[in-house]
């Protein structure tokens, strides 16, 4: 099953992670505070769902989701996803 990794668990990220969940998606949620503050989204989304950093989000994820405010860009943790690494 294709897992979708968040980074960013805010207004826009639960959201699509609740839908990518109820398309049967397994998800891994992530923010800049770390997987313990999103125990109560996890807890909703369910089963299916988990919490890790932003870099766990990154390596584990088929698809990557990234909704943090623009002035965080370039702590996207890329070099999980780049391609050589990622098959
Ligand atoms: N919501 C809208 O209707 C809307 C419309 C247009 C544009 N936007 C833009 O879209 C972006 C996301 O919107 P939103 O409403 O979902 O924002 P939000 O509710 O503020 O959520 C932002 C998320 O990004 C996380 N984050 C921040 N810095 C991070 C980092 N360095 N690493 C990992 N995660 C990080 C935050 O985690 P923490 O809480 O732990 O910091 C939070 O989970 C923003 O730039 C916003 O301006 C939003």
């Amino acid at each position: 099953m294709t897992t979708i990794g968040f980074i960013g668990a805010g207004n826009i990220g639960s959201t699509v992670a609740k839908l990518a969940v109820d398309a049967g998606y397994d998800v891994v949620v992530s923010n800049s505070r770390g997987p313990e503050t999103l125990a109560d989204l996890v807890a909703e989304l369910g089963p299916k769902a988990r919490a890790d950093t932003a870099a766990g989000a990154a390596e584990a994820g088929d698809v990557v989701v990234v909704t943090v405010p623009l002035k965080a860009y370039r702590q996207v943790p890329v070099e999980p996803r780049k391609p050589e690494e990622k098959s």
